[in-house]
């Protein structure tokens, strides 16, 4: 394996967690793209939304993404709305393997419940806001993602079932 996995999904569906076991499971280095956007920028994701807006912050995200998605082979979890802006999917798929961490939005709305306030599109909305907001970006949101190599239903099997997949010479599984 030398080129990078993605790993894409809606907020809340576990990129994060997921990426770093898997990277240890395959020795591979873990790379969190909100992060590196937040090292580079020296700001956190809700200050570069609040100071700059969404537009600035896409951009950065294209940019950053460009820069460690040609470092050849490692895990790298893009944020919820990295696949549907500037290109991003199609040079996700051009240059590595795509995983879409599937999830009901019964699901995403128990875990986003808990973890909303460090993401700017959602931090002050209520529970009912939360769940339509859930269901409408969901339906726009999975075009992109069904564009992945993967369709990994997260729910249903563990990070082990993923890695094998990854480790055999399957090309796409949907
Ligand atoms: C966003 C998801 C966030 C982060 C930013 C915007 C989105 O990442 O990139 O708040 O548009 O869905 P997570 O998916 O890791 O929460």
């Amino acid at each position: 394996m030398n080129e990078p996995i993605f790993l894409l999904g809606f907020m809340g569906c576990g990129k994060s967690s997921t990426g770093k076991k898997l990277a240890k499971i395959l020795h591979l280095n873990f790379i969190d793209l909100d992060r590196e956007i937040e090292m580079h920028s020296q700001k956190t994701i809700a200050e570069i939304f609040e100071e700059k807006g969404e537009e600035y912050f896409r951009t950065l995200e294209s940019n950053i993404l460009r820069n460690q998605g040609g470092r050849g082979s490692s895990i790298i979890a893009v944020g919820g709305g990295t696949p549907c802006f500037n290109e991003n999917m199609d040079y996700m798929n051009s240059v590595g393997k795509t995983v879409y961490l599937k999830s009901s939005s019964g699901r995403l709305l128990g875990r986003l419940r808990q973890g909303k306030k460090k993401r700017p599109l959602i931090a002050n909305l209520n529970d009912s806001e939360l769940s339509s907001i859930i269901k409408n970006l969901l339906s726009k949101r999975s075009e992109f993602y069904q564009k992945a190599d993967i369709i990994f239903s997260i729910e249903d099997f563990s990070v082990e079932d993923l890695s094998l997949l990854l480790s055999s010479d399957i090309k796409s599984v949907k």
